[in-house]
């Protein structure tokens, strides 16, 4: 029943670098079907604290049944960067790590009235958290062409976008575009078709990560998660494609070399002082054994940085 639900990504390899405190108080900013809260809890001791979030409804009722046999977790809907207020709720200042899982679970992707496959009849909904009103159908059919193209081009790195965002706003006119096989048909129409697979995958991302803020959601996340960790606390994150990756990748090394004094100064003036170290291995990927026993996990790519 767990595993239909999502299969944590490299679940040794976080409870490896995650658990330095098992008495610890642990944030996990994705709970998703709480697979890695699952792993994490049974290293910790019955005197630490979890506290898991999770923008998903459903994903929180799930959750919540899979861990009914801890006592020791506090459950928060609501987006991660609400990371502050879940903590406060559950009684603590600070907590001692954090987990980022980004993007959606398996349970979201494969479930048709969620609105994210490319899979034909699936009407283009996307929302983790269905009381936003912002749904990928609603972007299709009111963006203007530009905005459309802006955002298959930042946020899918579609060499068509414009291509796309022009046919969009033309079939638009003759009948709204409401689901998967009306987008794809489209897509079908401006690229070569030995690619239109790629394709399908960029746009639908574009659409979500739109959808979600998914990016914003990001960015702010991670100042919010160095604030509220103890010093030697440890955030970990996971990431599942380049844009995401280059924001953490990004804020590590920034955060760890923030100084902005001109390389030929002997000293620096500016004062600003590192607040993170990475941990090494900098870069963690899954092996080939947990991608064939889970492909959903091939793309995923671990960062893990310790406050000072
Ligand atoms: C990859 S899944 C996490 C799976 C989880 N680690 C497990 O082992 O079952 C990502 C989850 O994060 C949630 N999510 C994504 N962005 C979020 C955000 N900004 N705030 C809160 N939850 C978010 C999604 O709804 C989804 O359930």
């Amino acid at each position: 029943m767990q595993d239909r639900y999502h299969v944590p990504v490299l679940g040794r390899e976080i409870s490896k670098y995650l658990v330095k405190n098992p008495h610890g108080v642990y944030l996990d900013g994705t709970l998703g079907g709480g697979g890695h809260a699952e792993l994490l809890l049974n290293s910790l001791e019955s005197d630490a604290h979890y506290i898991g979030i999770d923008r998903d409804a459903e994903a929180i009722e799930f959750a919540r049944k899979r861990l009914s046999a801890f006592q020791n977790i506090t459950f928060f809907q609501g987006t991660f960067t609400q990371m502050r207020e879940a903590v406060r709720r559950a009684g603590f200042e600070t907590v001692d790590a954090i987990l980022l899982d980004l993007g959606v679970s398996s349970h979201q992707i494969d479930l048709d009235s969620r609105g994210f496959a490319f899979r034909p009849g699936v009407r283009l909904d996307m929302r983790m958290d269905r009381e936003e009103t912002l749904t990928a159908a609603e972007i299709l059919n009111s963006y203007d062409e530009k905005d459309l193209r802006r955002i298959f081009r930042q946020f899918g790195e579609e060499r068509h976008a414009g291509r796309i965002a022009r046919r969009v706003a033309a079939e638009r006119q003759k009948q709204p575009i409401e689901f998967s096989d009306q987008l794809m048909r489209i897509i079908d129409a401006c690229v070569d078709s030995r690619f239109a697979t790629k394709s399908y995958a960029r746009i639908f991302q574009a659409l979500r990560i739109e959808v979600n803020r998914e990016l914003n959601e990001l960015k702010n996340a991670l100042s919010i998660a160095l604030e509220l960790l103890v010093g030697g606390g440890r955030l970990a994150v996971i990431s599942y494609h380049s844009l995401e990756d280059r924001e953490v990748k990004n804020f590590f090394k920034h955060q760890e070399n923030p100084c902005t004094c001109p390389p030929e100064l002997p000293y620096c003036v500016c004062g600003k002082k590192p607040l993170l170290k990475r941990i090494k291995p900098f870069l963690i990927r899954p092996g080939r054994d947990e991608i064939e026993q889970n492909p959903r996990a091939r793309s995923a790519k671990l960062r893990i940085g310790e406050k000072i």
